[in-house]
């Protein structure tokens, strides 16, 4: 690749993936295409840290694949992969295992949420999931990783580790600046404002919007969103539904928040959400178009697959040889 910076993002073949999702980290990942060399993975690795149905993991793996290529990834400018696909993050995070604090693992809030919902038996690979995290961007010199709020804490752990490894053995890894939108960080629940919406969030499918929902449904989840009843169009914390509302609005559309509480005085909750439902309808809308032919060409999405991996593997691989040379490896 040439001298332009690295871009690393990935995303968990989970679930349906959702608005979240997508305002959170893809639609900002294909903006920046251009500025650096991009590299998007798909996280199959990370997505085994709670039990899945592997016809079901499969099946959201190519369906992921494609869902990036739909909302206008370029693979031909970009690397687009499957983590489990390149080896070297295995090894890598098992390296860095060794160079990570229990004590810096247990703090993660995301650990502390998923591990309660596990009962007694808690996978020490949902302990682990930060470093294979901070391996997937350290291997490829990242520069810059864009993703959602709810990622800030994995990063920090991961520019930590960088900065220790690299305070031992040299200049090794990069040290990649976290970089998180302004607008569309944090999508909240439809039904439940206060918490995110998640993709694993399948108990209440109103509370979430997910992106090959029929376009109808979409509409219908978003009228009947929790709002409050003062019927005032204003951005604040007291009004959870309507900021997030909001939040969705200014992401799709670019606008600041400021002017679209303006555009929106006067407005009753009723017209705010179907002008909301028209905005993310719309933005989704090709997206499913370009989905569906993508995903019905098999043999394209093969290859595709095969081609990232490759391209992928042979960066990580630089890095890998680099690092187990200075551990002492022989
Ligand atoms: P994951 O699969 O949970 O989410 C993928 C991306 O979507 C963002 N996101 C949201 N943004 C706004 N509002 C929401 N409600 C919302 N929900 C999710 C996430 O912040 C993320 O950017 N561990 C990662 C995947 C990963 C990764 C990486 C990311 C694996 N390796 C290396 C960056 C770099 C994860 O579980 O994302």
């Amino acid at each position: 690749m040439a001298e332009k910076n690295v871009l690393f993002s990935g995303m968990q073949p989970s679930g349906k993936p959702t608005l979240g999702n997508y305002l959170g980290a893809f639609k900002n990942w294909g903006t920046l295409q251009e500025e650096y060399n991009c590299i998007y993975c798909i996280a199959d690795l990370h997505a085994i840290t709670v039990r899945q149905e592997p016809s079901m993991l499969r099946k959201y793996t190519k369906e992921l694949f494609a869902l990036y290529l739909a909302a206008g990834l370029d693979n031909t400018k970009n690397i687009i992969y499957i983590q489990s696909n390149v080896s070297a993050h295995s090894e890598l995070a098992w390296i860095l295992n060794c160079y990570t604090y229990m004590g810096e693992l247990s703090r993660m809030t995301q650990f502390k949420d998923k591990s309660q919902k596990q009962g007694k038996n808690i996978p020490t690979g949902l302990f682990n999931y930060p470093v294979l995290q901070a391996a997937d961007i350290l291997l490829y010199q990242t520069a810059v990783v864009p993703v959602g709020e709810d990622q800030r804490q994995h990063l920090e752990l991961s520019r930590d580790i960088a900065i220790r490894f690299n305070n031992i053995y040299g200049d090794i890894f990069k040290i990649p600046e976290i970089y998180i939108p302004k607008a569309g960080a944090k999508i909240m629940g439809l039904q439940n404002p206060t918490k995110k919406m998640s993709k694993s969030d399948t108990d209440n499918e109103n509370n979430v919007i997910y992106l090959l929902d029929d376009l109808k449904v979409i509409a219908n989840k978003i009228k009947r969103s929790v709002t409050d009843s003062d019927n005032q169009i204003i951005y604040s914390d007291e009004k959870p539904g309507i900021k997030n509302l909001l939040n969705i609005y200014c992401a799709i559309t670019n606008k600041e928040i400021k002017q679209a509480e303006k555009d929106f005085s006067g407005f009753g909750y009723g017209a705010f959400k179907e002008a909301v439902a028209e905005v993310v309808i719309e933005e989704i809308r090709p997206i499913q178009e370009n989905f569906k032919r993508i995903l019905a060409d098999k043999e394209f999405i093969e290859k595709a697959i095969k081609d990232g991996a490759q391209k992928a593997e042979c960066i990580a691989n630089k890095t890998l040889k680099k690092v187990k040379k200075k551990v002492g490896f022989i």
